[in-house]
């Protein structure tokens, strides 16, 4: 028996990265993977390496329809959500002088906004299971201060402080919501 036996996932960001690590880990668990990304070639290409056990969906975290419609594609596949991961990110170089307004709210919108409206989107599956883990991949950067990354630092941040608001308030429904916090990886 593995410890991700008959649990389905969902991991965006998955084409690449961490993600598509975060997505083998899980499948060697035993896991079913769905695995989302804007990266349609690349996303692909990783759910055929990953095999029977992953498929790929197209979505953009920052779109609320997007999340509608796989959250409503993967329950209407395997009939739950066990782990939702929302791994998708971005990062910029910019210190707080550099920091354009449409590069910060394009940060805000994919690494803060996509986390949002993916733990909102899954948390009434969840709810109706009443089991699930949401993990959010924040950063060090959201523990410590960093030089010349404003805009990724105030994101990581932020899901910080979203992922215990919702552990609190999702928790009685037997949802569990972490933060993950990386140090630098060559991905
Ligand atoms: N690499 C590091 O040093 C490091 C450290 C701490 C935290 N992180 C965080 O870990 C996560 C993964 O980072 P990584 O290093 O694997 O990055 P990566 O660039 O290798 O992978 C990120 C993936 O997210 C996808 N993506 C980008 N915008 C998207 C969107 N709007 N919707 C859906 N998918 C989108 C990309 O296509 C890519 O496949 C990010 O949240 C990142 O901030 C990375």
């Amino acid at each position: 028996m593995n410890r991700l036996d008959n649990k389905i996932a969902v991991v965006t960001g998955g084409a690449h990265g961490q993600g598509a690590a975060e997505a083998e880990l899980f499948i060697a668990a035993g896991a079913q993977v769905v695995i989302t990304d804007v990266d349609i070639e690349g996303g692909e290409a990783t759910a055929q390496r990953l095999g029977a056990s992953c498929q790929f969906m197209a979505h953009d975290v920052a779109s609320e329809e997007a999340w509608v419609r796989v959250v409503g594609d993967v329950v209407d596949r395997y009939r739950r959500i066990d782990v939702l991961v929302n791994n998708a990110g971005i990062f910029r170089v910019l210190g707080l002088e550099e920091t354009p307004l449409a590069v910060w709210n394009e940060l805000v919108a994919i690494n803060q906004t996509g986390v949002f409206l993916g733990m909102r989107t899954v948390a009434p599956v969840m709810k109706e299971q009443r089991s699930g883990a949401i993990v959010n991949i924040s950063s060090i950067a959201g523990l410590v201060a960093s030089a010349q990354a404003h805009a990724y630092s105030a994101t990581k941040w932020a899901i910080r402080g979203m992922s215990k608001s919702a552990a609190v308030e999702l928790g009685p429904s037997g949802i569990r919501v972490n933060s993950v916090h990386p140090g630098f990886i060559d991905t």
